[in-house]
């Protein structure tokens, strides 16, 4: 059931059952996060492995001691500046949240949604919620509530219906070693906007082997239709000309091509809007039934770079 009444989100939970939920980033699979039965089913769900860690959703900062502890001087700043917003930040955990959240890590990680409805459900609610993507295990992520349905059809309850997501690209993930923030994950909020509160971020986040976050893992968020990242597009659009063919472009549209589709992110060429709409597109082109999906690389700036991280990672390896 696809819902926008926080009554029935909230009984559910109180429940363990796992319900999706909106943020601003993408839709997420929530359950009780001091729960080790509604964490579980979160996991069997997705069909993620234990050994990929959740984020745990608080309702505001104050409640970060909660959830961890020694808390470095510069994640409350990184809190108070960034919270409620797309900032996970993984600290210390507390004893409280079970081991299954943090596949058996001592660290745990920890974000404030800014989602008008997420954050009145949070309010109601006497434990926080453990919400990773609301997709199938390395699939692109939900930007709509229609998303989220088409994904888990019966399977899942309760969707609770937030609208579009108003970012549309996961949370920017920030660890601490030596109480030295860290880039984990790129994501909604730039690289620039976070260095303009912590200097230069010293970066860690390609590895295949052992992921600090599977988000990490070189190929995630994939469409399953054969998907290409070039800077010349139309070179790639003569190589396929036989097959059927779909184009994902910042701006322009190419013309006179014979391609079946085009995904135009954003036409005045606002790197925001093309972040909110990238995954949308991304599903519509991943169910057109294409041979191909051709991406153009976007500007290596600000949003650019996750935009490109993403692609990077959908991509047929
Ligand atoms: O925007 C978002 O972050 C969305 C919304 C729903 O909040 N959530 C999300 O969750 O993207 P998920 O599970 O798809 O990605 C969370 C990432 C994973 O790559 C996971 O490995 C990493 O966070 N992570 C979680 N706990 C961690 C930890 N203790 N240390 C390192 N990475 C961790
Ligand atoms: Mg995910």
């Amino acid at each position: 059931m696809i819902t926008t009444d926080i009554n029935i989100a909230k009984k559910a939970l109180n429940k363990d059952e796992i319900i999706a939920i909106p943020t601003e980033t993408v839709y997420g699979l929530g359950g009780n996060a001091f729960s080790e039965e509604a964490v579980k089913k979160i996991f069997a769900l997705k069909n993620r492995p234990f050994y990929n860690p959740l984020i745990v959703h608080i309702k505001g900062p104050e409640f970060l001691p909660l959830v961890a502890r020694d808390i470095p001087e510069i994640a409350m700043q990184m809190a108070k500046e960034f919270w409620p917003g797309p900032l996970t930040m993984v600290l210390k955990k507390q004893p409280i949240i079970p081991d299954l959240v943090t596949a058996g890590k001592e660290t745990v990680a920890i974000r404030v949604p800014n989602h008008p409805v997420t954050l009145r459900l949070l309010e109601q609610l006497d434990f926080p919620l453990a919400a990773p993507s609301a997709n199938p295990f390395g699939s692109i992520s939900p930007t709509s509530a229609a998303h989220v349905a088409n994904y888990f059809k019966d399977d899942l309850e309760i969707i609770l219906d937030g609208g579009p997501c108003e970012k549309g690209l996961e949370s920017t993930i920030i660890g601490f070693e030596n109480n030295q923030p860290i880039l984990y994950r790129l994501g909604s909020i730039s690289v620039e906007d976070i260095e303009r509160v912590t200097g230069k971020l010293p970066t860690k986040t390609k590895s295949d082997h052992e992921p600090m976050a599977p988000g990490m893992l070189s190929r995630h968020y994939a469409p399953s239709t054969a998907t290409y990242l070039t800077n010349d597009v139309k070179s790639l659009i003569q190589r396929y000309q036989d097959k059927k063919v779909g184009l994902l472009l910042f701006k322009d549209p190419v013309m006179d091509t014979g391609v079946q589709h085009q995904e135009i992110l954003s036409r005045s060429g606002n790197i925001n809007e093309a972040a909110k709409n990238l995954y949308a597109a991304m599903h519509r082109l991943d169910q057109l039934g294409l041979d191909v999906i051709i991406a153009e690389q976007f500007p290596e700036e600000g949003l650019g770079k996750t935009i490109n991280d993403r692609l990077q990672r959908a991509i047929k390896k």
